[in-house]
């Protein structure tokens, strides 16, 4: 509830300010902290964009059952991590992918997840750039499109439809929070069915960004 006035938050406000702590857990989650690094290597970038493909593919399966709206699909998204594997070359090994544990029992959790997976767009501007950088020979058709505004812009107003509904709001909540717990917890699964863990987590690179995004008080948003 909004301190000066009676009306609810915007749900997108509450999901941002509810969702922060197991946000910033990605941030130095040992794998996706690793786009942020120097460290990185062609083998390692394979792996957790194949982790993102497959999560947001799962997610995507969810949605088709629960019937939402084809606009807010993660296809675009799927076509451009799916282009940047191919281009990789790396090993076939669709058939070892671990499953994707994740269940989302209804149409509004799986907008909760539509929120987490649209907006890791926002992040993967941030770990473009380094990957630029570290690894210049990659394909980057994920990382380094930009947020699709129109489609954020149609998921806020989905999501807001449901401000006055305390019900509704709850399941959307749960739903991004169980997605950000299982996305960290299966870019794990999946990278150390591959490799040894890394030895130390690493800090990623647009600190600037990075420390304001920590560090600043949730301010209200617009819908946009
Ligand atoms: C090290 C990795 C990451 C970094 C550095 C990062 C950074 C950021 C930054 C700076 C923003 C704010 C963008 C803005 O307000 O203009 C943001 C927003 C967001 N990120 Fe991340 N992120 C990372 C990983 C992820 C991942 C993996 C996910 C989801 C699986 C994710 C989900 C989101 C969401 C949902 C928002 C929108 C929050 C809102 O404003 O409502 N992020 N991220």
């Amino acid at each position: 509830m909004n301190e000066h006035c009676s009306e609810p938050d915007s749900v997108r406000q509450m999901l941002a300010d509810r969702t922060r702590k197991v946000h910033l857990v990605l941030h130095r989650h040992p794998w996706i902290s690793l786009l942020g690094s120097s460290a990185l290597t062609v083998d390692q970038y394979g792996a957790i964009l194949r982790a993102y493909h497959h999560f947001f593919a799962h997610v995507d399966t969810t949605a088709a059952e629960h019937a939402l709206a084809s606009s807010l699909s993660l296809e675009p998204a799927r076509d451009r991590l799916k282009a940047d594997i191919d281009s990789l070359a790396l090993p076939a090994d669709a058939d070892t992918m671990p499953p994707v544990e994740l269940c989302l029992s209804s149409s509004r959790q799986v907008l909760g997840a539509f929120y987490v997976l649209h907006g890791s767009s926002f992040g993967a501007s941030v770990l473009n750039r380094n990957v630029r950088a570290v690894l210049p020979a990659v394909p980057r058709h994920f990382l380094g499109a930009r947020s699709d505004r129109a489609c954020w812009s149609q998921l806020i107003q989905e999501l807001e439809r449901h401000r006055e509904d305390d019900l509704a709001r709850r399941d959307i909540l749960q739903g991004a929070m169980a997605t950000f717990e299982q996305f960290g917890e299966y870019v794990t699964r999946l990278c150390e069915s591959i490799f040894p863990p890394p030895l130390q987590i690493h800090s990623v690179i647009n600190k600037k960004a990075v420390n304001h995004h920590e560090t600043a008080r949730p301010q209200p948003r617009s819908n946009s």
